[in-house]
């Protein structure tokens, strides 16, 4: 088997963490979730309470540690420290201290396994020459309804409109900021993932299949 990049970009809720996941499992991919590290990076400045409009004392705590870990935790995933990600992905030093983690990490390890890397720029900006380039894309509503599902499955109290409200605030950030605005990376193929996820499921698969056999 190549030990191929695959890429997925797509907005807040549309899908592609758990799509990330089934690739790796059906193709033996490590996966990498990039969006774990803008919330690590946000969870240790909520836990030192540093203001986020302070640049120097962010720099200072990204200066700090030179590492973030990977690993996942209920935390990360609440509310608070989604909005405090998003935030703070729109500072270019926050994202370029965040690409080194990554392209650091893959460079480390493609002898040993090939990738399947989630997030907003990760075609576009982190991973330009990647084998497949995927854009998930879901309506807002149909993203917050889904979020809103999960939120109330980890136990967190939550409100539809609101939801619905954060997830605009966020697309917003992220489609418009200065730095690695959410795009559609050149060369990508863009997922409706509305209906059934064995759909999107057997889509790409078909297209790995044509890197993998040529066929
Ligand atoms: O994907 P996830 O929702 O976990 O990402 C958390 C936040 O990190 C997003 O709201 C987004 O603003 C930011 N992010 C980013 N670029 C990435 C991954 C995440 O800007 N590659």
């Amino acid at each position: 088997m190549k030990k191929i990049i695959v890429t997925i970009d797509g907005p807040a809720g549309s899908g592609k963490g758990r799509i990330a996941k089934y690739i790796s499992k059906k193709w033996g991919l490590y996966h990498l979730d990039s969006g774990i590290l803008y919330r690590r990076l946000a969870e240790v400045l909520n836990n030192k309470n540093i203001d986020l409009k302070n640049i120097d004392k962010v720099k200072k705590i990204i200066k700090k540690h030179k590492n973030l870990s990977f690993r996942k935790n209920k935390n990360l995933r609440s509310e608070k420290i989604s909005n405090i990600a998003s935030k703070i992905a729109v500072f270019q030093y926050v994202r370029k201290y965040i690409n080194k983690l990554q392209n650091d990490f893959v460079i480390q390890n493609i002898d040993k396994k090939g990738f399947v890397i989630d997030g907003r720029d990760i075609g576009s900006v982190v991973f330009k020459n990647a084998d497949l380039k995927l854009y998930i894309d879901v309506d807002v509503k149909i993203r917050a309804k889904r979020r809103y599902k999960q939120l109330i499955d980890i136990g967190e109290k939550s409100i539809y409109r609101q939801i619905l409200k954060d997830i605009r605030l966020r697309d917003k950030l992220d489609k418009n900021r200065k730095n690695s605005p959410l795009v559609i990376p050149k060369g990508a193929y863009v997922i409706k993932n509305e209906s059934s996820l064995l759909n999107t499921y057997n889509k790409i698969n078909k297209l790995i299949e044509k890197i993998q056999y040529g066929k």
